[in-house]
């Protein structure tokens, strides 16, 4: 009992329309403006940073086709996002989803579960944008000491040694670097935290700034990379499997969509701006689809042009795409410098939505009771969630100033897989069980669409290592712990239904 309770979509809409008062968040988001949050959030380090390394080691140049699997999961999990999201503009996003599907407990799971997505989400990209604002200021002959610029400790999952000359450079398990913080990675939260406290449109003022930014440069590198490609470095277009399971051959294209598809997480963060939206019925799928729509097609062309510049196993390195516009020569070294400019620009954006998208999750537990009441506090002037969006920027920056990015990357792909596996399997669920529900947006071909969506990302989950797996596990344990000791006995659907 409790456990399973839903809550209903009637009430879930009524609160959705309800009046909007000074604790209510401001219906600012227009179709573009959800759009240009979508590629905000997805445009970044999987594009500027994974798709070289997974070039290299597991699929070469068809890396192109390991961004055409994602690319499909994706697209399947986002049809049903879009569903749910024209019919429950709530700002709780998939949790809230859960909610009305499959029950409080589920929810809870989802809710816990996404903030691998956003909060860990956040830190993983700040972490790389440390990297390459430290690059950057090395290039203005500004050092940044080593020990304020990276993360004191390190993670491995086995012990690593150096390959040339065999010296053991970290020890299984977590060891200490030398380092004493990441600064730059908590300065950039503090500040888009800040950004998102004073207000949503101004938050979404900049990203859009930043978005026209970084879609400019992705152009000018496919358009001119394209002039200088060398067709010899796409043959074997799939290089031959190794013998050894995820490397090269259709294994390694299955191994590197997994891999790039945390290029693509972000543009479910959306969703959670349905509060926010002037028209959610009709903006969020455009939201939602357009984002996705549109950096499907900028990564294929941007993959094809940097295994087509560059031959794949030069690509294993930080800073991919500059090195394969190198590789174009001398012609194209104005636009090496601006690459970099892209990359610290996209991924400050893609920090700025992840950091959105969780204290509205927070902002919409706090509101069923599952979370004390202080994460659902609006700024009666800014009309953000204003406690919730500090609280999420600490946390996130005490992470991101002290791990690295290693540790986290993963993790932030597994929970975000399995949030899109859950609503997924929620369409289904609800199209069974309230078919006649208005439903401004439908997913086509129910339900073999999210039947798809569920097995290429219960795919892509199943190829990631089992290390992941534990953490995932490890996490799921805290957060059912959690739950039995504090949701549970505050839920406010439970206490409804205990008086009723
Ligand atoms: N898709 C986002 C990125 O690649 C998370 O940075």
């Amino acid at each position: 009992m409790g456990l399973w309770t839903k809550k209903s979509i009637a009430v879930l809409q009524a609160e959705a329309a309800g009046e909007s008062t000074e604790h209510s968040l401001r219906r600012a988001l227009g179709a573009l403006n959800l759009t240009t949050l979508g590629i905000g959030a997805i445009i970044g380090a999987g594009i500027f940073v994974l798709t070289g390394t997974a070039a290299a080691r597991y699929a070469g140049p068809a890396i192109v086709l390991s961004f055409i699997v994602s690319g499909f999961g994706c697209l399947f999990a986002g049809l049903c996002y879009a569903e749910f999201a024209s019919m429950i503009p709530i700002a709780g996003s998939a949790y809230t989803y859960g909610y009305a599907t499959l029950g409080e407990f589920i929810a809870w799971i989802i809710g816990w579960d996404l903030i691998l997505e956003y909060l860990f989400g956040a830190s993983t990209v700040a972490v790389g944008w440390s990297g390459y604002f430290s690059a950057f200021m090395e290039q203005l002959h500004i050092h940044l000491p080593t020990a304020f610029t990276s993360a004191p400790f390190y993670y491995a999952d086995a012990n690593e040694f150096d390959p040339i000359t065999k010296v053991l450079l970290h020890p299984a398990g977590l060891s200490h670097t030398g380092a004493i913080v990441n600064l730059p990675a908590i300065v950039l939260i503090a500040l888009m935290s800040t950004l998102l406290v004073i207000g949503i449109k101004e938050s979404a003022s900049f990203n859009n700034f930043i978005v026209i930014l970084k879609i400019a440069i992705v152009l000018l590198v496919i358009g001119f990379g394209f002039m200088y490609v060398n067709q010899a470095n796409w043959h074997p277009f799939i290089p031959p499997n190794t013998g050894e399971y995820g490397h090269y051959g259709w294994s390694g294209i299955v191994r590197g969509a997994a891999v790039v598809f945390f290029a693509y997480i972000g543009f479910d963060a959306v969703s959670t701006a349905a509060q926010e939206a002037k028209n959610p019925q009709r903006d969020m799928p455009i939201g939602i689809l357009g984002s996705l729509a549109i950096c499907t097609v900028l990564y294929i062309l941007m993959s094809l042009v940097m295994t087509g510049l560059a031959h794949y196993t030069d690509l294993d390195v930080p800073h991919p795409v500059f090195v394969a516009i190198e590789k174009a020569g001398p012609a194209l070294h104005w636009l090496g410098g601006i690459i970099n400019i892209g990359a610290i620009a996209g991924l400050a954006s893609v920090v700025l939505v992840m950091l959105m998208a969780q204290p509205r999750i927070f902002y919409s537990m706090a509101r069923d009771g599952l979370l004390p009441p202080v994460f659902g506090k609006v700024h009666p002037r800014f009309k953000t969630p204003y406690v919730t969006t500090i609280l999420t920027g600490i946390v996130a920056a005490v992470v991101a100033g002290l791990f690295p990015i290693g540790l986290l990357g993963e993790l932030v792909s597994i929970g975000t897989l399995l949030a899109f596996v859950i609503v997924c399997g929620g369409i289904i669920m609800l199209r069974y069980k309230s078919p006649n529900l208005a439903r401004p947006f439908r997913t086509p071909l129910v339900p073999l669409v999210p039947i798809l969506g569920i097995l290429i990302c219960g795919y892509m989950m199943a190829s990631l290592p089992w290390a992941t797996w534990e953490r995932l596990i490890v996490w799921m344990i805290i957060g059912l712990v959690i739950y039995f000791l504090y949701s549970r006995s505050h839920s406010k659907l439970a206490r409804a239904e205990g008086s009723a």
